[in-house]
């Protein structure tokens, strides 16, 4: 009879071909201590934090910090029951307020996790006899969540609208509902969906809903920090908003908010909202401040933005091959798995932290050193960052070292 975990073997040895000679690990950092936004003790050694999707540096904001205190004081460490039992506190009702403000929409609903968002609302809002077009490097939340759902899956090429109208063109004459979904920015590239397009493609065909999970854009895109659909000036178009709370808002927990007159049947029937603890309270609190903070955060926005370029740019600038400009997630594609994780290693010895990426949770197959700025990194900080990204590169054989390219550009 197979083992229980036989059929990740070949999953596993591949794993211990590439991880297990007892060096650094990606899967098992640890962060001992977290020095700022921007730096961690991580084995010993002050490591500079360019992994964390803490785009504006919220995780220590001093309003947010006394708000999860006073909360903690008053209400305890957590609410031991979902929404629907005994789990919705003032707190809770506070922030799904505070999201239709900062949204300007009707509806709110929160989760408990970004993830819990995506897999109640896309496995609940599309019935039989219903179609869901998925963009094809969607994130794992939303696999998960389409695969519980009973209308039928389709998906459409990377940001391409004219391959979305197709499909939707075959769907003329099928009655049901039919609901795209696509990402504000993608998570591993850190590419924009090309929403104006996205929308003039969902305007030309029949009972069509759009739903976009701005996880990435929240916080990043827009005057007021609204995402791609504010940047973009089509916020009426986007019938659903997914998005999480553990990345710009800089705490944990997801959402979905909306103009739809009957979204509030969601509570009734949305199981991963249902059957699931609600957030404590300190977190609500701390998420409800950070929402205010990240609609006044013009500044901290351009602050995230000027660092992005810079990254981008130096990193280009050596020779390495960047997968998005001008986007807040900087993914330098390495060649292949091994020597992704020979860069990564490099970088975490010297300092530095990234996320290593690799196929299959990557696109095209990918071997990503994902970085992704925050506001609150220092010049001096990505000057370093840069610095040691060009030493273990060439240490790593991917690009000539400074002084041979010095060098050959002193002789013409
Ligand atoms: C695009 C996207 N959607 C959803 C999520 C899930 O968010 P959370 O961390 O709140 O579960 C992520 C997290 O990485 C994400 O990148």
């Amino acid at each position: 009879m197979a083992g229980l975990f036989d059929r990740f073997a070949p999953l596993m040895a591949q794993r211990d071909a590439f991880l297990g000679d007892g060096r650094a690990d990606p899967f098992k950092v640890k962060m001992d201590q977290v020095l700022s936004q921007t730096e961690a003790m991580i084995a010993g050694k002050r490591t500079i934090l360019v992994g964390t999707n803490n785009y504006l540096g919220l995780t220590f904001a001093p309003e947010a910090l006394k708000a999860a205190h006073d909360a903690l004081d008053a209400f305890g460490t957590g609410t031991t029951g979902s929404r629907v039992a005994n789990g919705t506190y003032g707190g809770h009702k506070e922030l799904e307020n505070a999201l239709c403000d900062f949204f300007e929409k009707d509806h709110a609903m929160v989760f408990s996790t970004g993830f819990l968002a995506n897999l109640g609302i896309l496995s609940t809002l599309m019935g039989a006899g219903d179609y869901i077009l998925m963009d094809a490097d969607c994130h794992a939340s939303i696999y998960d969540g389409v695969r519980g759902s009973a209308a039928e899956i389709i998906r459409f090429k990377h940001n391409d609208a004219a391959d979305l109208d197709k499909r939707l063109a075959r769907l003329a004459n099928k009655p049901g509902n039919k609901l795209i979904v696509i990402e504000g920015i993608y998570s591993m590239l850190g590419d924009k969906a090309p929403l104006a397009e996205i929308v003039a493609v969902k305007k030309k065909h029949e009972n069509v809903y759009l739903l976009s999970d701005e996880a990435h854009s929240v916080g990043v895109l827009g005057k007021y920090g609204r995402g791609l659909p504010e940047e973009v000036g089509c916020e009426d178009d986007v019938d659903f908003i997914v998005g999480t709370f553990s990345k710009s808002v800089g705490t944990v927990g997801g959402f979905c908010v909306s103009n739809h007159p009957d979204f509030e049947t969601l509570r009734l029937v949305t199981r991963a909202y249902i059957f699931t603890a609600s957030l404590p309270p300190s977190v609500v609190a701390s998420a409800t401040v950070n929402l205010g903070l990240v609609k006044n955060g013009g500044a901290l926005r351009k602050r995230l933005m000027r660092n992005a370029q810079k990254l981008g740019q130096g990193l280009t600038a050596l020779g390495l091959k960047v997968a998005s400009a001008d986007s807040p997630v900087v993914a330098v594609v390495a060649p292949d798995p091994v020597v992704a994780i020979a860069f990564w290693r490099g970088l975490i010895e010297a300092g530095v932290y990234v996320n290593l990426a690799l196929p299959p949770a990557t696109p095209y197959g990918y071997s990503l050193l994902r970085a992704s700025l925050c506001a609150a990194h220092t010049e001096e900080q990505l000057d370093e960052v840069i610095a040691i990204f060009a030493e273990v590169a060439a240490k790593i054989g991917l690009i000539e070292p400074a002084t041979k390219v010095a060098k050959k550009t002193a002789v013409g």
